[in-house]
């Protein structure tokens, strides 16, 4: 059977709760033959959406403030997740750069399934060629779920990363144990047809990642064993939604001195964005910026994002 996938954001273009994908958890098919391995072919309809596509790495990009590497949650990757933010931090006179880690050679454009370990040993070869390509003297992260655990985990587990970044921002990170509702709810661009593959290409192909980062992971026993997990001179801020039933708030906190951790709510109380949403929200957009920037500026009024 053809990869199809169902375009649901054409009107999307406020990324406003005007026109939400919808929701509802994407039926599974259970049988390996919907999805043809022999072709993993990147699909047009998917491609084709407004909300698809990031800014091309520019390392002759110069700013008076550190490049920032932006990392995708599971599933996703560079194109479909933080992407809509990098072009606003592109516009705000950021140098942004992205990967898509993780993801297995057959299908390359749903990252974050490969084993953690891996991952972050990519992650940050990719933080020191941004740093050595741009001259800068310092990194900034921002991640989104996996990626928000990558942002702080990367520095904390990787040989000299965390001299070279210096902040960290992650949105929803399942950093005290992560409990799966399907690893595929962050596909709302494809809609549920985009979903199905991921979750097929889950089954059939694996997501050590998924292990790495639940109750009991090696992920999760890292943070645990740690004596700190923000390493010195880093400064760390999480960005939680009490409305994130995928990731709580008590999963994404890190109680240690100087780190800044944040709920969306707290400036912006009616907002009642969800895990995928995260990524969207203008309310959190605002929390990013005021993290990068290291003030408390309202940069964007509050929106309403996804509630997923
Ligand atoms: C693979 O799938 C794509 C998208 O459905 C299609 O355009 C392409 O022709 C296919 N390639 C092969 C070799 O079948
Ligand atoms: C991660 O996967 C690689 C293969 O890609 C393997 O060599 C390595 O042992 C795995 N590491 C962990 C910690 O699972």
């Amino acid at each position: 059977m053809k990869l199809s996938v169902l375009l649901l954001a054409q009107t999307f273009w406020s990324l406003s709760a005007i026109a939400l994908p919808n929701p509802s958890p994407a039926p599974i098919p259970e049988d390996a033959e919907s999805l043809d391995l022999s072709n993993t072919t990147i699909p047009d309809e998917l491609t084709s959406d407004p909300l698809y596509g990031a800014p091309d790495n520019d390392f002759s990009c110069k700013s008076e403030r550190n490049p920032v590497v932006l990392l995708h949650g599971l599933s996703a990757d560079r194109e479909v997740d933080l992407n809509m933010l990098q072009w606003e931090l592109n516009k705000r006179g950021y140098c942004t750069f992205s990967m898509t880690y993780g993801a297995w050679d057959l299908v390359p454009w749903i990252g974050g399934l490969r084993n953690m370990t891996d991952s972050a040993k990519d992650i940050a070869d990719f933080i020191r060629e941004v740093k050595d390509k741009t001259g800068a003297a310092k990194v900034d992260i921002v991640g989104h779920s996996e990626g928000g655990v990558q942002a702080i985990y990367v520095p904390m587990t990787q040989d000299g990363i965390s001299d070279i970044v210096e902040r960290l921002v992650a949105l929803g990170p399942a950093i005290h144990g992560a409990e799966y509702l399907g690893v595929t709810d962050l596909w709302y661009i494809g809609g549920e047809a985009t979903r199905s593959i991921a979750k097929l290409v889950q089954n059939l192909i694996g997501c050590p990642a998924c292990d790495d980062m639940m109750t009991g992971g090696k992920v999760y026993y890292d943070f645990k064993n740690a004596d700190k997990i923000v390493q010195p001179g880093n400064k760390a801020t999480i960005i939680m939604s009490n409305s994130d039933v995928l990731v709580k708030t008590e999963v994404s906190r890190i109680d240690e001195p100087g780190v800044n951790n944040v709920i969306v709510q707290d400036t912006c109380p009616d907002d009642i964005v969800g895990h995928a949403g995260l990524m969207w929200d203008k309310s959190v957009w605002r929390l990013v910026v005021n993290a990068l920037e290291e003030n408390n500026d309202v940069v964007f009024p509050c929106e309403v994002g996804l509630p997923v």
